[in-house]
């Protein structure tokens, strides 16, 4: 046998010469939780290692983060119930303290990119993330506090908008909002193929924002559906998109793969609250070896084809 695979792999150094994929620091966004106030830090019981963080901790978590070279960032507000109503109406008020907190960020890291989330259920009494109404999920009524919410968070200096919430027309209807605001240079990162997953268990946890009644199988897309992204992608890339995004990444690997292969927009994903638990808690119990399998996690969401990942390991990755 002439043809031998093996001496490709006969030492590090080879090895090394005809790696395919490879994953750092440039790469992630990380996601961060705040809370109200500037002193609390709290960690998240289901998410080991990932704090709940007041405005002071979470400057100092971006400043450490910036110095390992984690250089984008995701900011979600935890939302006190009783800030909580039907309409989402904290979603948009500037002086709520979520907005008070984007605009520290942005002056004190101007060279950081700040990325938010639009969606109603971090402030919705009902948890789902469009207006309920007789038991259903409204959509244009929803696109209207989407444009807002959005609106909002670009006057605080957002370099991306990250519409979460799967209602129809809602990346148009945003970038309309912006552009007819002077907001041309705010980037859309569309959750374009965003599945109905019991991955998120942790962040909703983390944000207190399960929904109190239903689930969100209405508008999130249906875990057994690859083909379908299809049809979401082309909506989002016509809509103005200046990213696609999967969510899940690592259950969803075929997905991530299937709009990389067939759009040119840049394909992120978002490597989610569940995923994260699971290796946590595997090595933990010591059954996994966490740096190894976070390693190859994220290479792997890489190899499938995403040019950028959304992901709780940042910080971890950056310190190995
Ligand atoms: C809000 C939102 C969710 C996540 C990101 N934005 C939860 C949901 O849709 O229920 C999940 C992130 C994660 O699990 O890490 N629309």
């Amino acid at each position: 046998m002439n043809i031998r695979p093996r001496r490709n792999r006969k030492s590090e150094s080879i090895r090394k010469l005809v790696q395919e994929t490879h994953v750092s620091t440039n790469d992630f966004i990380f996601p961060l939780f705040l809370l109200e106030g500037g002193n609390d830090k709290v960690e998240v019981d289901s998410m080991p290692g990932i704090y709940r963080l007041g405005l002071d901790h979470m400057l100092k978590e971006i400043e450490e983060c910036l110095k390992l070279g984690v250089h984008a960032f995701d900011v979600f507000p935890v939302v006190p119930e009783h800030y909580k109503d039907t309409t989402a109406t904290k979603s948009y008020d500037s002086n709520f303290f979520y907005q008070k907190a984007l605009r520290r960020i942005k002056s004190e890291f101007p060279d950081a990119t700040i990325m938010t989330d639009v969606a109603l259920d971090p402030y919705n009494s009902d948890g789902h993330d469009g207006i309920v109404k007789d038991g259903k999920i409204l959509n244009d009524e929803t696109l209207e506090v989407l444009g807002k919410q959005a609106l909002s968070q670009a006057e605080c200096g957002i370099d991306i908008i990250g519409p979460s919430d799967m209602m129809d027309g809602r990346v148009e209807y945003i970038r309309d909002v912006l552009d007819a605001h002077g907001h041309q240079e705010v980037s859309i990162m569309s959750y374009t193929a965003k599945y109905a997953s019991a991955f998120y268990g942790p962040f909703r946890d983390a944000l207190d924002s399960a929904p109190k009644a239903g689930d969100k199988k209405t508008y999130q897309m249906n875990p057994a559906n690859q083909h379908e992204a299809l049809i979401e992608a082309d909506l989002d890339t016509a809509e103005g998109a200046d990213f696609l995004m999967v969510k899940p990444a690592f259950a969803y690997l075929d997905v991530i793969k299937l709009l990389k292969d067939n759009y040119s927009l840049p394909i992120a994903a978002y490597n989610v609250s569940g995923e994260y638990a699971m290796l946590k808690a595997a090595s933990q119990k010591g059954w996994l070896d966490y740096d190894k399998v976070m390693a190859e996690t994220l290479m792997s969401i890489k190899r499938a084809g995403a040019d950028l990942i959304l992901t709780y390991h940042a910080k971890e990755f950056a310190q190995l």
